[in-house]
């Protein structure tokens, strides 16, 4: 068992890895500066494990804080979530992107280098592909051209970890690229908490099913695809989480550098997942169609066959499952951590 520190490990991803990890009797240890989260998260996700998360309210920027996080604590592994996320927010603000993104990720490489922790699993992103790789996006595909600054902290991320790792052989890198993360913990206690309007697609379609929201916009029915909506690899954030543990099980016993999807492999459209959605929860949700959205791509889906191979995992909830679990976190707390169920 060992001692893996979550970087922004309050959030949505965050919180519910460290539920997995602590049920596989893994010590968790959590910084995170709460700009897009809140303790809330930590204490239920103490509740539903019946186990104590060490928990430090810093902002991974901070060198002199996090040394001495790091020297409190004998850390085995890293795993990094910090970084700011919205695709339309890192077009008006590209510069507050890359500085907290990058930055967090040096603080922490120069951090683990002093400490001597040579260990760290990556949050990346299947938009790395960008838009000249085709479907399905494999591992071994060059990192394509990202469509806005977000994507390309996540590129510019990559390669610099990448970097350290071919500098420095005891250091171990695994790049996790996620597809679309949805769903929340089956308990309906934890989930993903948005600030302001959602920009991804389900917690607007769950926001809207609550009446916090009139009525979701489908972005373009024109696309070449099956219903003319676009098509994405929704994964269940819990499978995603157990993806970490098993990645987490892999960088302790090798020294490697890899890349490696999380995904299902199978893509969905938007329409289906609304009906889906409308299907399992017996909640009708308003849409209407409307224009396309400037930088979708028509398909965006992953080949999960490196993951099941390499780690062993392989997702097993169903988008019923992804749709039940969502409406569940977003009906039982109509204003997320702000409010008790
Ligand atoms: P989130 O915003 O819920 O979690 C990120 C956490 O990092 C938050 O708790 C935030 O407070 C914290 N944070 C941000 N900057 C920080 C800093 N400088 N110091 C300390 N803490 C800081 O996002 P999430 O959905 O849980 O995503 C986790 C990671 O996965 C992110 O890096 C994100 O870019 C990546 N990712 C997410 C998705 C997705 O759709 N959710 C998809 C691909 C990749
Ligand atoms: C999904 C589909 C929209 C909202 C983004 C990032 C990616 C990754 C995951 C995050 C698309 C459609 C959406 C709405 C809609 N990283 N949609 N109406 O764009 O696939 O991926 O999140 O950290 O980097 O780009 O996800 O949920 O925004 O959209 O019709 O109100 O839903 O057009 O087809 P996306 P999404």
């Amino acid at each position: 068992m060992a001692r893996i520190l979550l970087a922004g490990g309050a959030g949505y991803i965050g919180s519910h890895t460290a539920v997995e990890l602590l049920n596989a009797g893994h010590d968790v240890i959590v910084v995170d500066n709460y700009s897009n989260s809140s303790p809330e998260s930590l204490r239920r996700v103490e509740q539903i494990t019946g186990k104590q998360i060490k928990q430090y309210e810093a902002d991974i920027r901070n060198h002199e804080k996090l040394t001495a996080i790091f020297r409190e604590n004998k850390i085995d592994a890293v795993i990094h979530f910090a970084g700011l996320k919205a695709v339309g927010e890192s077009v008006q603000k590209p510069v507050s992107y890359y500085r907290n993104n990058i930055d967090t990720t040096l603080t922490l490489l120069e951090v683990m280098q002093e400490c001597d922790v040579k260990k760290i699993i990556f949050s990346s992103s299947a938009t790395v592909y960008g838009e000249e790789n085709p479907v399905p996006y494999v591992e071994t595909m060059k990192r394509g051209v990202c469509t806005n600054p977000y994507g390309w902290t996540k590129a510019m991320i990559e390669q610099i970890l990448e970097d350290a790792a071919k500098a420095n052989p005891s250091l171990s890198v695994i790049l996790l690229r996620y597809f679309n993360p949805i769903g929340a913990h089956e308990s309906g206690m934890i989930g993903e908490d948005p600030m302001g309007i959602p920009n991804n697609l389900m917690p607007y379609v769950t926001q809207v099913a609550v009446g916090k929201r009139e009525c979701l916009t489908i972005f373009g029915n024109d696309y070449p695809t099956k219903d003319g909506t676009c098509l994405r690899d929704y994964i269940h954030v819990v499978d995603l989480a157990k993806g970490h543990v098993k990645a987490i099980t892999y960088i302790l016993d090798h020294c490697c550098n890899e890349i490696i999807n999380l995904g299902t492999g199978t893509p969905y459209s938007v329409t289906e997942i609304v009906e889906t959605f409308e299907a399992v929860n017996h909640i009708r949700v308003n849409h209407v169609y409307g224009e396309r959205r400037a930088g979708d791509l028509p398909a965006c889906y992953a080949n999960a066959d490196k993951a099941h191979t390499m780690l062993g995992w392989k997702t097993e909830k169903t988008l019923a499952d992804m749709c039940r679990d969502s409406w569940n976190w977003q009906k039982n707390n109509p204003n997320g951590y702000n409010s008790k169920s």
